[in-house]
């Protein structure tokens, strides 16, 4: 049983006088075996509760916390945090020129674990793996989102998930890009990580697209850097009708105030 919890955590990017306060304090908890999307217009500071979480050096922390198991996740490197159990995966991931598919998950996975994966089990899961999320075994042996399609670069986040068992896994804008087929292969992959029980998920979208396939225990809309509002599914359905405009109306009456 685990708990990631973040209490009113702000954050700014930017240095000097062009720092810019993008969380205006973000209280959330997510426990093992829930599913928590987030929902939000563009530009209300998702990716960066993402990347703050991540330990981006972009992101400065100016108050409040994040821990896991109550142990401080600000005070983590990045390899630290996904010691700890933490997967984040990105909106944007990045090349990794010269590193193929093979070798970058089995250096994660020994990272990881603090031990290199026993090559028989380890060949035969990742194998397995990818025939679930319906990809080509050569894809292996590609270099690391180098030339990789939306529906690749996502299988891959959702192929790396899979090996490493995190404990919280953080999910931003997984849905992007993806074709229908795409979407319910990497759906499904997080849905057979949410059955084996044991991980949290945090599920950061701006359509209830994937929704549809991944049902959230708790939905948060997240407007102009803070949760404005939190429900059950239920308020999926209510923002694919409604969309975000009247939470973005009163975020910014308030911000008047
Ligand atoms: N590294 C950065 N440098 C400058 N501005 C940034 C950076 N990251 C995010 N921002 C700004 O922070 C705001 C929130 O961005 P982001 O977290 O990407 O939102 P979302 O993921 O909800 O679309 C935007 O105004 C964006 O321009
Ligand atoms: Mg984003």
């Amino acid at each position: 049983m685990s708990v990631l919890e973040i209490r009113d955590l702000h954050v700014t990017v930017g240095e000097g006088d062009d720092a810019k306060e993008i969380l205006r304090g973000v209280d959330l908890t997510v426990r093992s075996g829930e599913t928590h999307a987030i929902m939000g217009p563009n530009g209300s500071g998702k990716s960066t509760l993402a990347y703050s979480i991540a330990g981006h050096p972009k992101y400065t922390i100016t108050g409040g916390t994040v821990t896991l198991d109550g142990e401080d996740v600000l005070a983590m490197s990045v390899d630290e945090r996904a010691r700890a159990g933490l997967f984040l995966a990105m909106q944007y991931p990045v090349e990794v020129p010269g590193v193929s598919v093979s070798n970058f998950l089995r250096t994660a996975a020994t990272a990881v674990k603090g031990e290199a994966p026993k090559l028989r089990t380890w060949v035969k899961d990742v194998k397995s793996e990818m025939d679930l999320l319906e990809m080509d075994p050569a894809f292996a042996e590609r270099n690391v989102n180098e030339g990789f399609s939306g529906g690749e670069k996502k299988r891959h986040e959702i192929l790396q998930m899979r090996l490493l068992k995190p404990r919280i896994a953080v999910l931003d804008e997984t849905d992007s890009g993806l074709d229908v087929d795409a979407l319910r292969v990497v759906s499904e992959g997080v849905n057979r990580t949410r059955e084996e029980g044991e991980v949290g998920v945090l599920l950061i979208t701006h359509y209830t697209r994937i929704l549809r396939y991944i049902t959230p225990d708790f939905v948060h809309v997240f407007v102009n850097g803070r949760v404005v509002d939190e429900g059950g599914k239920e308020l999926a359905d209510k923002l694919e009708n409604e969309g975000y405009a009247a939470y973005v109306k009163d975020s910014k009456e308030t911000a008047k105030a």
